[in-house]
């Protein structure tokens, strides 16, 4: 469970981060929907935070939006405490909620506009502004739509046309593509793209961790509150080194092989795809190397011995199986 809060540390710490957070908790009765979260975000990155439904990604980023109060713990957003300075907080970053209503009757340059006024954005700045996130979300031809008239996929659009109204430092995106088709999923990462050139800083959450990795600098592995993992692709990609995958496509008796394999020392599970053996491997690149040797030595006529590259949802399952310490 949460502990009390107790008077307030030292932070934010002297170098500003971003986004700074400190032993932060949530509970929701004797649900514990965040345990101790520590995070640091620095300008700049664009920041994945990945986990199974329920991990507690929603809990986070409302509380870092204002909308939530933490049971325990600190977060700050440029230094500013998001409890105690809400108002300031709010300026500065842009959130895209996971579900959001959309006042169907108005057009959506409409939509934007009391947005806009909402922000307190003086009228003569607004139609410069407005006119700014319709051409970085593409939805210039659609301005004079009904907003009930657009697709799910210009609806996210709007909703983060919207966010980047007031030109934010940080954006805080909760799972911006779900419910997308593919291609409206390609053209959401190519405006996260865009804005992560233009220099924001981005947290963005996903249950489905391929659709960040090629944009996101930074990830955080989040499972019933706890975070399992976080820092670069580097990192993650390190802390499971030690279970290389192999693959050997082999012109003989793949079971042989695989029997062959099996009796080496440091491999793990086994099986066969085909014409090739796939194998864990925990051992030196010198112990891999005679693997191969024994191998070919025994008659087995072996065409190709390669690594089987890990990607990031291989590390996400094996974290959240717990496969790793
Ligand atoms: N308002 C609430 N009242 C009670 N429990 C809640 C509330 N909001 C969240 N929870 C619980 O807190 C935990 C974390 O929920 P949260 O919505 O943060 O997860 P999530 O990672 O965003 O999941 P998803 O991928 O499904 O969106 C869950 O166990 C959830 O049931
Ligand atoms: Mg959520």
């Amino acid at each position: 469970m949460c502990r009390p809060q107790t008077s307030k540390q030292n932070y934010p710490s002297q170098v500003i981060a971003v986004i700074e957070i400190v032993d932060l908790c949530k509970s929701y009765g004797n649900v514990d929907a965040l345990v101790d979260l520590n995070l640091k975000i620095k300008k700049g990155e664009v920041f994945g935070f990945i986990g199974p439904n329920g991990a507690g990604k929603t809990t986070t980023i409302k509380i870092l939006a204002t909308l939530t109060a933490p049971s325990s713990g600190e977060a700050y957003v440029s230094g500013y405490d998001v409890t105690e300075e809400p108002y300031k907080v709010r300026g500065l970053l842009g959130y895209m909620p996971d579900f959001f209503g959309m006042y169907d009757s108005l057009k959506v340059w409409e939509y934007l506009d009391f947005f806009a006024a909402s922000y307190r954005m003086p009228q003569a700045e607004r139609r410069d502004a407005i006119e700014n996130v319709l051409s970085l979300t593409h939805l210039e031809e659609k301005a004079e739509s009904f907003v009930a008239g657009l697709s799910r996929g210009m609806r996210q659009r709007l909703c983060l046309a919207k966010t980047l109204l007031h030109d934010p430092e940080l954006l805080i995106l909760d799972e911006p593509a779900s419910g997308l088709d593919p291609r409206a999923r390609v053209e959401i990462k190519e405006l996260l793209n865009g804005l992560k050139d233009a220099g924001k800083t981005i947290f963005v959450s996903s249950h489905i961790l391929p659709e960040l990795s090629d944009i996101c600098t930074t990830f955080g592995i989040i499972e019933k509150g706890n975070l399992l993992l976080s820092g670069s692709k580097e990192k993650i990609m390190e802390a499971i080194r030690g279970v290389r995958r192999i693959k050997a496509k082999v012109l003989s008796d793949t079971k042989k092989a695989a029997s062959l394999i099996e009796s080496e020392k440091g491999v793990g599970s086994i099986k066969i795809d085909g014409k090739e053996v796939q194998f864990e491997f925990n051992g030196s690149d010198l112990e891999l190397a005679r693997v191969f040797e024994n191998l070919v030595t025994a008659g087995v006529l072996i065409v190709g011995f390669s690594e089987i590259e890990t990607n990031l949802e291989d590390v996400f399952m094996k974290i959240t199986r717990g496969e790793l310490a």
